[in-house]
């Protein structure tokens, strides 16, 4: 790679869509032109259709979701598909007595009365009393896996009208949306045209005269989430050779560009002129140019309200560098980006509620590679804020990318500041795959966010920043070193960033166990962004 490389490159993107850019990424790498799934724009594959609907299904209605209660109490939409059906519904539940237990679902053949509806999706929800919003979640994904092998065309939804212990319509209705989005993603944008692409239904959810207002709203807050996290998906299931760090530039431009936020793209020059060292030397020995990426959304009454910041970890791909990571199960670092994809997909439901609220996105972005002229264990290297860092681990390098990004986002004056990062396997080793690791020197940020969490059902769990985890961290040559031993190394990795953001609120999430799954079902979650999104709405509200 020479000097001139990414200031060529930043021009060359600058009229480019996504899908040349995508392209050129490519083909940096080889000389013949890249096949057409190459110009894949991530976030642009459509969602399942999910709107509010009426008391009854409405015209056109082939499948209706409704639930059934402990005993085989039928609820109040049930009831009406009794009647539809002439009593086929009640007659099933007579017949089989588990109808009604958590976890029962039947498929009901509308061979009665020609009402227009030809299955009935029977869900039990067992004591509406004790429904909780993690049972309703559960019964909401297994009802769409039940629909979908019926290849409906609309969709009648009741189970939102059972509302959980702490759940009013408005939030069952944007946590049943939200879910069935989720339910119906897809990612074939790697595989070869399917011959007739897979139709999707359309839902409406079940609501009253006196409900629709808070079930409209809240299958819009359900609808935008659910998209802000295809985004997320979308960024992370890309492989590196595509989503690499002008990628990602290119998503937050064509972001800027629909729904009007302000974009800035830092390239190498910009960076060096900062002082962004510690960023640098992460992507020096990439062909990727590093990039620091700035999105805001300016959405508050007063353009003057600080902002909250969301820094998010984009490691298109972390081969570990020179200390490098062993071949088994490589190929999932490139979900090393999953912090940044996080954030942008976060801003993206922001952006579609409009929100009342000043948000900005920062992504340093870069690729972590072995090569020649790559960081070395030992190297010193001077970071943004003037601390000099040992780096004594090249594949600790998550922090050496953020601390720059931290740094820069002082200039906001921000109300807080949470980075996301997929920074340590030690996280998963302390937390597994259930939360994502919480840190914060602030008791209020930190409950603010555990409980944007919970309401959320995408919970984190906090965890410690004593300051005798910082000892750990002592160089012999630097003013810090970029790891801090085995013991505690998601702790120390959280203490190692947090000697950069003294001067704001600031939260770190290490959503290294959370942001894919692994194995058979291999894929981005799309976590933390219900968390996050849950956040940024009640700071809007507040
Ligand atoms: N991206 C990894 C962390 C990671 C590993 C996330 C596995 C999810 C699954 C990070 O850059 C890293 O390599 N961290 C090292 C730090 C160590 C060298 C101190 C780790 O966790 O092993
Ligand atoms: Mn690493
Ligand atoms: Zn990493």
């Amino acid at each position: 790679m020479t000097a001139s490389t990414p200031t060529t490159r930043a021009k060359t993107v600058k009229t480019s869509t996504a899908k040349t850019a995508a392209a050129k990424s490519n083909s940096s790498n080889s000389k013949t032109a890249p096949p057409p799934m190459f110009g894949f724009k991530a976030g642009s594959g459509a969602a399942v259709k999910v709107s509010m609907g009426s008391p009854v299904p409405s015209k056109g209605t082939t499948v209706a979701v409704v639930a059934v209660l402990k005993d085989g109490v039928l609820s109040a939409a049930a009831k009406r598909a009794d009647v539809d059906t002439e009593g086929l519904i009640s007659a099933a539940c007579k017949l089989d007595a588990q109808l009604g237990k958590t976890g029962t679902l039947r498929t009901v053949l509308n061979t009665g009365n020609n009402a227009g509806v030809s299955a009935y999706v029977l869900v039990g929800l067992d004591d509406a009393e004790k429904l909780t919003a993690k049972a309703l979640r559960k019964a909401t994904d297994a009802a769409c896996a039940a629909v979908k092998s019926l290849k409906p065309s609309k969709v009648f939804f009741a189970l939102n009208q059972e509302l959980p212990a702490d759940c009013d319509d408005e939030d069952a209705a944007s946590l049943c949306a939200r879910t069935i989005v989720e339910h119906f993603y897809t990612f074939s944008a790697c595989r070869k045209q399917e011959e007739e692409p897979a139709v999707l239904p359309t839902f409406e959810l079940a609501a009253t005269k006196s409900t629709e207002k808070a079930v409209d709203k809240g299958v819009r807050t359900g609808v935008a989430v659910g998209i802000g996290m295809q985004l997320t998906k979308d960024l992370g299931n890309l492989p590196g050779n595509i989503c690499t760090p002008n990628y990602l530039a290119e998503t937050a431009k064509a972001m800027a560009k629909q729904y009007k936020l302000d974009v800035d793209v830092l390239d190498h020059k910009k960076m060096e002129s900062l002082g962004m060292f510690s960023l640098l030397s992460v992507g020096k020995a990439s062909s990727e140019p590093p990039k620091l990426i700035v999105l805001k959304y300016n959405g508050a009454k007063n353009a003057k309200e600080a902002p909250v910041v969301l820094v998010g970890k984009g490691i298109t791909f972390d081969t570990g560098g020179i200390s490098l990571k062993p071949g088994a199960n490589m190929d999932e670092m490139k979900y090393d980006m999953c912090g940044a994809a996080s954030v942008l997909g976060t801003m993206k439901a922001v952006a579609e509620l409009k929100l009342p609220i000043n948000l900005i996105v920062v992504v340093p972005t870069a690729e972590n590679m072995p090569a020649g002229n790559a960081s070395k264990p030992g190297d010193i290297v001077v970071s943004m804020s003037g601390q000099t860092i040992e780096i004594l681990n090249t594949d600790a390098e998550g922090r050496l990318i953020l601390c720059d990004a931290l740094t820069y986002v002082e200039r906001f004056n921000p109300a807080a500041v949470v980075d996301v990062a997929t920074l340590t396997g030690a996280c998963i080793v302390a937390l597994g795959h259930i939360n994502s690791g919480l840190y914060s020197p602030q008791d209020d940020l930190a409950n603010e966010l555990l409980e944007a969490g919970k309401r959320a059902l995408d919970t984190a769990w906090r965890m410690p920043l004593d300051e005798e985890y910082h000892e750990q961290l002592k160089s012999n040559f630097a003013d810090m070193a970029n790891i801090g031993g085995p013991p505690a190394g998601s702790v120390t990795a959280a203490c190692f960033l947090q000697k950069y953001t003294k001067a704001y609120n600031w939260a770190h999430l290490d959503i290294a166990g959370t942001a894919w799954h692994s194995g058979k079902a291999k894929g981005a979650s799309g976590r933390p962004v219900p968390m996050l999104a849950e956040f940024v709405m009640a700071r809007a509200k507040a």
